[in-house]
């Protein structure tokens, strides 16, 4: 019988689809709870990528022999992938970078450098990760512009009290649709119209929400939205950059050389069409061709199946662990699983979250443990570092027990 979206995952089957899960670490099966920093990727996308290597390696958008256009047509198909899976109107909108750290360089280099200059204001969060928040601060030091910050509530949500006059004459406003340390979902609709109608372009990282839930920009009313795809089951080297087509047209290119240029003379050079225009030099063409494979995968297990098994899983570890450990475990970030996606950051007794994760990984369980790249965050919070478990496809109740059975070994080992 064909599943519905109400089906849970079977995640017997979805585990045997990614073969470093069937490895084993100081000779235990692996446990891997770190997927907010990569996910582990199914033995379709290496396959895709091995078939690529193998059949149709050849640089693409150049040559006119049979493989060289093969190739081009699978990169081409992997962009249309991503522009469904997003929601997208067309593919000039869909922009391959290395990454998402790249992707909000490249509209903070682009369209901030064109459109920003002294005095001029743009609104951040204090949850945003690292890679939304240098590049503006880049910005800030080479032009003068000033950043503003949205603050948090007390459970780590965004405090949208002062949102109008902290947007008061803002040019720029960027968001993380979910935190990659509390793990609260932001209500991106609600700023990115907030943002508009103050004028101000909205830049999403979209980073941890788009491997877990449907994502449509469209919905989202996201005029720039940036992710990764090593998060979502795809191979590390390629990210992707959503931006409006008006957008993007307006903007100057942002890194120069091959693909990006229609005509060069020594009086200088004009751009190609979108969205080569921002694909200086020869793209990410076998991971282009993963990130499609990693879609079509998502796509065959269903976002709104990924998300429910996700919430189930998130609010089974914050209920299954609390109880077991009482007030010794303190989940940061919302409480409860509707507000939040499936990364637990954690304090554990009062153990360093470095001391936690090496402990943890003896019994082959794999959680971060650090400042996740927020280290504004981190000072609100009050702390120097967290420990992160974060779940995904491939994780099921028996992943929390192995945290939870570790955990109990953690704390007798430093009970001494
Ligand atoms: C919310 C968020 N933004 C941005 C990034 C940066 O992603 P990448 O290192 O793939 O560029 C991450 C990765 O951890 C993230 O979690």
């Amino acid at each position: 019988m064909a599943l519905t979206t109400t089906d849970p995952l079977d995640v017997d089957v979805v585990k045997a689809d990614f073969p470093l899960l069937s490895r084993t670490v100081h000779g235990k099966p692996i446990v891997y709870l770190d997927s907010a920093a990569t996910s582990q990727k199914p033995a379709v996308v290496l396959q895709a990528m091995d078939h690529y290597y193998e059949t149709i390696n050849a640089n693409v958008h150049r040559g006119v022999y049979t493989i060289a256009e093969e190739a081009t047509n699978a990169l081409e198909a992997s962009r249309g992938k991503v522009r469904r899976f997003i929601g997208a109107g067309n593919d000039a909108e869909i922009v391959f970078t290395k990454n998402a750290t790249e992707s909000l360089n490249l509209v903070v280099g682009s369209w901030g450098r064109a459109n920003l200059a002294e005095g001029d204001v743009v609104v951040l969060t204090h949850m945003e990760h690292h890679a939304n928040v240098v590049p503006w601060q880049i910005l800030q030091r080479e032009r003068g512009i000033e950043i503003r910050w949205i603050p948090l509530d007390g459970e780590g949500r965004l405090d949208l009290t002062d949102l109008d006059r902290l947007l008061d004459g803002a040019k720029a406003l960027g968001v993380t649709a979910m935190s990659n340390v509390l793990g609260t979902f932001n209500p991106v609709r609600t700023l990115t119209d907030a943002a508009r109608a103050h004028g101000a372009v909205s830049v999403v990282d979209g980073c941890q929400s788009v491997p877990h839930s449907t994502t449509d920009v469209q919905a989202l009313g996201a005029d720039f939205l940036a992710f990764s795809a090593h998060k979502l089951c795809g191979p590390t080297g390629i990210g992707v950059l959503y931006g409006r087509q008006e957008l993007l047209e307006a903007m100057p290119p942002f890194l120069g050389g091959g693909e990006m240029i229609r005509d060069v003379s020594v009086d200088g050079f004009t751009t190609n069409d979108l969205p080569w225009k921002f694909e200086a030099g020869t793209p990410p063409i076998a991971e282009a061709i993963g990130l499609g494979a990693a879609i079509d995968y998502l796509g065959t297990l269903g976002m709104d199946k990924v998300r429910a098994h996700e919430r189930h899983l998130t609010e089974y570890a914050m209920r299954s662990l609390s109880e077991r450990f009482g007030d010794d475990i303190r989940f940061h970030g919302p409480q409860n699983a509707d507000e939040r996606g499936g990364v637990l950051s954690f304090a554990f007794k009062d153990l360093h979250p470095h001391d936690i994760s090496q402990v943890l990984d003896e019994h082959a369980v794999c959680v971060r443990a650090g400042h996740h790249c927020a280290k504004p965050l981190m000072k609100i919070l009050g702390v120097g570092a967290t420990a992160r478990a974060s779940v995904y496809v491939y994780n099921d109740e028996s992943d929390i027990d192995a945290l939870g059975d570790a955990l109990e070994a953690t704390g007798e080992f430093f009970a001494f």
